[in-house]
């Protein structure tokens, strides 16, 4: 979990008072550290460069806010999409369609056209989608998503890649995949994996890689050489307080030297999603109410599983400060809870807190992977805004939603209205 200076008890984030970027933008809001998201960004591509030819392919569903896919895309990013929209999102940021990978999963002839279209690589996720995409357009390098018999993540519902995982073509009919790819004039290029998300251990990456490495080794046997290999997202990061890292460095030497020993493939593409992302973000609550309720004390704040769902969703622990009293002595525990009326609203749990107020900077760490992006209108509450700080100033890079955009897209048939 990452440290934050403060001065005269107040957060700094990104060089300023937390208190000052909830003052001037109101609360909730997600508050994003350029400077952070840059050196995350540097550091992976470093770690797994420095040995091998390696492209990242920031996974942007962890966040596709503009201005962040903007600053990837200045340092030289390349993207993973797994939808259109992602994809149309990417290109409006800047990213030119070779740099970008379409993941899709259960993909509609619908979205396989509109994807194809936008001239973006294909990942493909199953014999079905290859034999449709055939029908739209062939003669494109294509990427094979394939099922290594391998999960990793911080729980089941974020595992992908085990047997029998709904995701990408099953371990058995890989290489026939492939060849069945060319037969249709298609060029396989590579072949890509991905294990699940936010695990902590080497472990299940070596050997998720090692049934890859034999995968690229059969299709080299049958005539298909390939330019990467794709390992995918994942790479996890500490929430909690004294959490170790994962070593990245490690990591990538460890993988890049199978691959490397193990096969003829000289190009890695990595998709990390959450590394890039989480911790250069906190999400900025504002306390509205405090509860004594006899067996429990709630701090009530502005967001809720609304605005992030993490906790409420895979009972996801992110640390919470209250940022205008930090290094103060803590008077009690307390459940941090929103606005939404369903008992699962909780931002945090059991928390030893200092004496918190109405008025209070609420800071919850680490939300800037699958934060905003996850948000929701639920109990008709509009999306929050998005900062971006840098130098010590924030600049607004998302409006949060109006009442009235949330009947934008609603119409009442005209017969109700007589
Ligand atoms: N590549 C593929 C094909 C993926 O499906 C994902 C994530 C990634 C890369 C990036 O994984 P990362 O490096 O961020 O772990 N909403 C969940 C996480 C879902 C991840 C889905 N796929 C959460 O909040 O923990």
């Amino acid at each position: 979990m990452r440290e934050f200076d403060s001065k005269d008890g107040v957060m700094l984030f990104g060089g300023m008072p937390v208190t000052e970027i909830a003052g001037e933008f109101g609360t909730p809001v997600y508050a994003i550290d350029e400077a952070r998201l840059r050196e995350n960004y540097r550091r992976v591509h470093g770690a797994f460069s420095r040995h091998m030819d390696t492209q990242v392919h920031y996974a942007c569903k962890a966040n596709t806010s503009l201005a962040v896919l903007k600053i990837l895309e200045s340092e030289g990013s390349c993207i993973d999409a797994v939808s259109v929209g992602e994809v149309m999102t990417c290109l409006k940021a800047g990213f030119t369609p070779d740099r970008v990978i379409f993941t899709g999963n259960n993909v509609s002839n619908e979205e396989l056209r509109a994807v194809a279209g936008l001239g973006v690589m294909i990942n493909i996720d199953s014999k079905s989608e290859l034999e449709r995409l055939a029908m739209i357009k062939t003669g494109i390098p294509l990427s094979f998503r394939v099922t290594p018999g391998v999960g990793s993540g911080h729980g089941e519902k974020v595992k992908t890649g085990g047997e029998g995982a709904k995701f990408g073509i099953p371990l058995k009919e890989a290489v026939g995949t492939c060849l069945r790819a060319k037969e249709l004039g298609f060029d396989p290029k590579g072949v890509h994996m991905h294990i699940g998300s936010g695990g902590q251990s080497v472990e299940p990456f070596v050997d998720a890689v090692g049934v890859i490495v034999d995968v690229a080794n059969r299709l080299k046997d049958n005539g298909i050489a390939l330019d990467f290999i794709d390992i995918g997202g994942g790479i996890g990061v500490p929430y909690r307080p004294n959490e170790p890292e994962m070593d990245v460095e490690g990591l990538a030497a460890d993988l890049t030297e199978m691959i490397i020993e193990g096969t003829d493939v000289r190009k890695l593409k990595i998709e990390p999603g959450r590394y890039i992302v989480c911790d250069a973000c906190v999400l900025l609550t504002r306390c509205v109410d405090v509860k004594d309720a006899g067996v429990r004390k709630y701090v009530g704040v502005d967001a809720g599983f609304n605005t992030l769902v993490r906790p409420a969703m895979y009972d996801s622990y992110h640390h919470v400060e209250i940022g205008n009293k930090l290094g103060r002595a803590c008077t009690a525990k307390y459940d941090v809870v929103g606005p939404i009326c369903e008992s699962g609203d909780h931002l945090a749990r059991c928390r030893a807190l200092p004496d918190p107020e109405e008025g209070d900077i609420v800071v919850i760490y680490d939300a800037g992977a699958y934060g905003f992006s996850m948000s929701s209108n639920y109990n008709s509450r509009p999306l929050c805004r998005e900062v971006l700080v840098f130098d010590g100033r924030a600049e607004l890079i998302r409006e949060s939603e109006r009442i009235e955009d949330l009947w934008r897209h609603q119409r009442i048939p005209e017969r109700l209205l007589r």
